[in-house]
């Protein structure tokens, strides 16, 4: 972390512990994971919002203490004997190490691991951190003695949620881009499987009680067009628990969890009772708990896709599967050891709820701070993850542009002005688009016939969502929210921000007349706000022509172009979008290698 953003985050801690003599508002903690001691009676909390650590007795309701430890915290792990513990920060690029002494939480030491990282878990001894780093694909190794990463292993695109084994033999990591699940033996470190789970939007994952399974909370992107009518056949997309055998055998159990008229929106968290005989789930977006009780009868598992919608025998109000209500929206859960009470962190509720698995009641709420009223922003990022905003609350804005971002899937939501869908297999897909700084490179599509960003959001709610139209105030509030989001700091880039010799020779390449790049690709945003045809029109585009679309953090935004035909940068510039097509002349292998420098630099 630079030292100017902990500066920032330090001077908002004491702004919020000054809030109330000061009026000024806090910062909304959103707590986006949490980690219970063995015997239950202490927690730690990731705080993504406020960059901040707390440290909970969660059977009294207190918070013991809380301290910053930087930027967009969003992964914790807490060692067995209570003593030590481990927070990752998604956008800080660093693992802190925290010793927690008479319920004090302190920083003893940092460890640079590379970007992105999240999930994260610690050897039941205690002595070995080790994260998922979402933006470059590897699960890292940190000796907390020494400080310093020992391992890397290579996984699959976007590693995002990790669990260790009970028996602390198994590492379990969800790769979201490349969905699928990495099984990793921990004490030989090296990846034993890969399992493609078919599914997208890997979150949580957890293993079972004896270590057989690992399960993930997960979407099923189906393809077809957001009508109506698709979307409530599960068509479109749909929530899914899905779970692999850990010592082989594919393929992948799958079970549907949408009931028809009333779908679940966004599941996020996983967790097993210690005596294997409950499952719960959180679903963000329908601000609820999945409650499965797997006791007397296995679940109605399906191979691989699943099935559309959810088992009807899982409807017949037996106690198998129920529903329950807790406002916001929760993420990670954990079993207490009672296995009776689940916690749940609930990033929009600012808060930790224990939940009673019998009753299905939250018994109690633990407020992690932040400001009485919503911001405008926060009443937009409420709206940006409220599934029930959809057609029978099928899924929200965050779904499909998860935390704001692309996970590189395509849809199509009828925004191309392709409108024929006489049969239900024809539909035209459009790569999602990032949403960091999206207010700053208009006109909007990738066809770039939509001049109004406030047109674009309530066409998002009434055609991508088949939702109610939005008021003026609330596109407002969502147009707020967004203009919140950015890109993280750009990882290949040198620690000043500058540029590798090599991508300093790819800018030159980009700004010739050889090259063409800066023709469309100009201003800080690298986009000319114009539309250009680039010869990747297709059959069914009722407009002609695409708008180039903004090249910062391109190095993240793959797959490429508008319906992701190009795996890589490289793939895009020495295929359909080279020089020589854009009437440049074509460059040398060692040119193209110095541009895709410069590209991922950006
Ligand atoms: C089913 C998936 C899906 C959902 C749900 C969804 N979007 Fe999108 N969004 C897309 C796709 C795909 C595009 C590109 C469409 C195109 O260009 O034809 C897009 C484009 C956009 C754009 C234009 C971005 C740009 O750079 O041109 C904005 C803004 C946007 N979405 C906001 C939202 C908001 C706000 C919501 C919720 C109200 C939402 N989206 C819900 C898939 C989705
Ligand atoms: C004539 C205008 C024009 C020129 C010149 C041009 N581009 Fe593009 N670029 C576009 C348009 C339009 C798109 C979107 C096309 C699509 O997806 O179908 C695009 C897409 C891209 C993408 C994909 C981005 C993403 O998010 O998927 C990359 C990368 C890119 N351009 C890089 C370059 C580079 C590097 C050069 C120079 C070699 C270049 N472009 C030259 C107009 C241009």
């Amino acid at each position: 972390m630079t030292r100017h953003r902990l500066a920032l985050i330090l001077s908002l801690l004491l702004l919020n512990q000054s809030a109330a003599q000061a009026e000024m508002p806090a910062a909304d903690p959103s707590p986006y994971a949490l980690a219970l001691s063995a015997d239950g009676t202490r927690m730690l909390v990731a705080n993504s919002g406020n960059g901040t650590v707390a440290l909970v007795d969660p059977q009294a309701g207190k918070i013991l203490s809380v301290i910053p430890t930087g930027e967009k915290p969003a992964g914790v792990a807490l060692a067995r004997d209570g003593k030590r513990a481990v927070v990752t920060h998604w956008y800080g690029y660093d693992l802190a190490i925290l010793d927690i002494k008479s319920d004090k939480l302190s920083v003893a030491g940092r460890v640079a691991v590379g970007a992105e990282p999240r999930g994260v878990v610690l050897s039941p001894d205690g002595k070995f951190a080790y994260a998922a780093l979402g933006s470059t694909n590897e699960v890292v190794r940190v000796d907390l003695a020494e400080r310093n990463v020992t391992g890397r292993l290579e996984v699959g695109r976007e590693p995002r949620g990790l669990a260790i084994s009970r028996d602390g033999l198994k590492l379990a990591v969800g790769n979201v881009r490349a969905e699928s699940i990495s099984i990793i033996d921990r004490i030989a470190w090296k990846v034993e499987r890969t399992i493609s789970v078919a599914g997208t939007n890997l979150r949580q994952v957890t293993f079972d009680h004896d270590g057989k399974y690992a399960y993930v909370a997960n979407m099923q992107n189906r393809g077809m067009a957001t009508t109506a009518n698709n979307i409530d056949l599960g068509w479109v997309l749909g929530q899914r628990l899905s779970r692999v055998k850990v010592a082989g055998g594919e393929p992948v159990d799958v079970l549907s969890l949408d009931p028809k008229g009333k779908a679940v929106g966004d599941v996020y968290g996983v967790a097993m009772s210690t005596d294997g005989a409950k499952l719960a789930l959180s679903a963000g977006g329908t601000h609820e708990l999945l409650l499965l009780s797997v006791k007397d009868e296995p679940l109605p598992w399906r191979e691989r896709v699943g099935r559309d919608l959810i088992p009807q025998e899982l409807l017949k109000n037996d106690g198998r599967f129920r529903r329950t209500e807790v406002g916001g929206r929760p993420t990670e859960l954990a079993f207490a050891p009672d296995n009776k009470t689940i916690y749940a962190a609930n990033y929009l509720d600012n808060s930790i709820q224990a939940i009673d698995f019998d009753s299905g009641k939250v018994v109690r709420t633990i407020s992690l701070g932040g400001p009485a009223t919503p911001s405008l922003a926060r009443k937009g990022e409420i709206l940006f993850h409220d599934a029930t905003r959809s057609s029978n609350q099928w899924y929200s804005c965050n779904t499909c542009h998860g935390d704001g971002h692309t996970a590189g899937l395509d849809f199509d939501t009828m925004n191309d002005g392709w409108h024929d869908y006489s049969t239900a297999h024809q539909y035209s897909r459009k790569k999602v688009p990032t949403l960091r700084r999206v207010a700053k490179t208009g006109p909007w599509t990738w066809h770039g016939w939509q001049n109004s960003l406030q047109d674009a959001t309530v066409e998002s709610f009434t055609k991508s969502m088949q939702g109610k139209r939005p008021t003026v105030d609330e596109s407002k509030a969502v147009i707020a929210f967004l203009e919140t989001l950015d890109y993280p700091r750009n990882p290949n880039r040198d620690h000043d921000g500058g540029l590798s010799p090599a991508a300093r020779r790819g800018e030159t390449i980009f700004r010739s007349t050889k090259a063409t790049c800066v023709k469309c690709h100009s201003g800080s945003e690298f986009t000319d706000g114009k539309i250009h045809e680039v010869g990747l029109e297709e059959r069914r585009d009722v407009y002609r022509g695409y708008n180039p679309p903004s090249l910062r953090g391109v190095y993240d935004k793959d797959p490429y172009l508008h319906d992701g035909r190009a795996k890589t940068l490289k793939d895009v510039i020495t295929g359909p979008h080279s020089p020589e097509e854009l009437g440049g002349t074509s460059l040398s292998p060692a040119e193209v290698d110095d541009l895709v420098a410069y590209l991922k630099s950006l």
